[in-house]
């Protein structure tokens, strides 16, 4: 298959999991468990390649993208070593990057910015993802523009409105490129969790009267969430779970907290209480564990082989197969069950 070149604007704790998973599903003979596709319309991970990146850490602008991933304030994972990927951290344009919360932990390169245009052009970059810390909505404006210049396709995994603005996604159209947004779910998420939990009870009869799921981390990103970006999180996830039920009820979803110590982890808490059979009370008191940045990796990868072929498809404008599969606030929001069925048909 040819290769998939892709550029990364950002280069945080969703990077630095995504570029480990290309090395470790790439291995010989290397288990393909974790991922949902291991091949999703013929393209493996190994058919990944990042030719392009932009930050403005100083402690990332200028390595190599194998080393800039493990530069502090990074905090997800380490799974395995990356041998030198020959593309080294150009300096994007700061813009709202770093928040007030955030500006403790990072440290802003004083490096002349690059013009990102070019830098993708001259990259090949076929695809950029765009992986700002959510309160960065001009930033992920910019890179977007600038994505359309260099005739990029677009990936907005940040919960910015990018592929949800229909301004932006015609421009997409009029330039004929393929974009996919916004908001990328995780593999297995506190939101998937909870609106397959609100569906099983409310196909069994239960009537869900309260419920909440809250977060607790430990990234940079928890921070930025705390403070940028808490409402718009918080209308994202609770629509997206009340989308799981027929009628309206007490629903909050997403407000976060964050605790250093937690590192890359996340908690997620989730209470629902509701009525069964002669108005029997029912409660669900549950807490999920996990890592956040390699939950994006597996959806990341089929995300970009999916668009992928939307671009040899010729494509414009946002993917609603793709983005209905892929991300918490698409332009369209399709059914649970229509979601899986509409990329399998886009895929085949
Ligand atoms: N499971 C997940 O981790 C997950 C799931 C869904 C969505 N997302 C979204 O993905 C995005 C990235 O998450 P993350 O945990 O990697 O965040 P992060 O804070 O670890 O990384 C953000 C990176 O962007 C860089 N940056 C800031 N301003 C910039 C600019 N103007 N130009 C270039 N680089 C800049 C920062 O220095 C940092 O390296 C977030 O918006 C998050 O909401 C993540």
């Amino acid at each position: 298959m040819p290769k998939i070149k892709v550029a990364l604007i950002g280069v945080g704790n969703c990077a630095a999991s995504f570029i480990q998973g290309i090395q470790y599903y790439s291995k010989p003979n290397a288990s393909q468990l974790g991922l949902r596709n291991p091949v999703l319309a013929g393209y493996t991970p190994k058919d990944i390649e990042i030719v392009a990146a932009f930050d403005i850490d100083s402690r990332k602008v200028g390595l190599d993208l194998s080393e800039a991933i493990f530069a502090k304030p990074n905090n997800a994972p380490k799974v395995c070593d990356v041998p030198n990927l020959g593309v080294k951290v150009a300096k994007g344009p700061l813009l709202d990057g770093v928040g007030e919360s955030t500006q403790a932990l990072i440290e802003i390169s004083k490096v002349s910015d690059v013009n990102v245009a070019e830098t993708l052009i001259a990259s090949q970059a076929e695809i950029a993802i765009n992986l700002l810390p959510s309160g960065a909505s001009d930033a992920a404006r910019f890179y977007a523009l600038q994505s359309i210049a260099a005739g990029c396709a677009f990936i907005n995994a940040t919960p910015n409105f990018i592929a949800s603005d229909p301004v932006l996604s015609q421009q997409f159209k009029d330039a004929n490129l393929p974009l996919a947004g916004d908001d990328l779910v995780d593999q297995i998420g506190s939101t998937a969790l909870h609106k397959t939990l609100l569906k099983l009870l409310s196909d069994s009869g239960v009537h869900i009267n309260e419920t909440y799921q809250l977060d607790v981390g430990g990234g940079t990103e928890s921070i930025d969430t705390m403070e940028r970006t808490r409402d718009t999180k918080r209308n994202i996830k609770t629509e997206a779970v009340a989308a799981a039920l027929t009628y309206k009820t007490e629903i909050v979803a997403g407000s976060t907290d964050y605790v250093d110590f937690l590192q890359n982890k996340r908690d997620s808490y989730f209470w629902i209480s509701g009525t069964y059979f002669c108005n029997t009370p029912l409660k669900i008191d549950l807490k999920f564990q996990m890592v956040d940045a390699p939950n994006a990796g597996s959806v990341l990868f089929d995300v970009v082989r999916a668009i992928k072929i939307a671009r040899d498809k010729s494509q414009k404008g946002a993917v609603n197969a793709v983005c209905a599969y892929g991300f918490k606030h698409p332009p369209k929001r399709l059914a649970i069950e229509e979601t899986e069925a509409e990329f399998a048909k886009f895929v085949a």
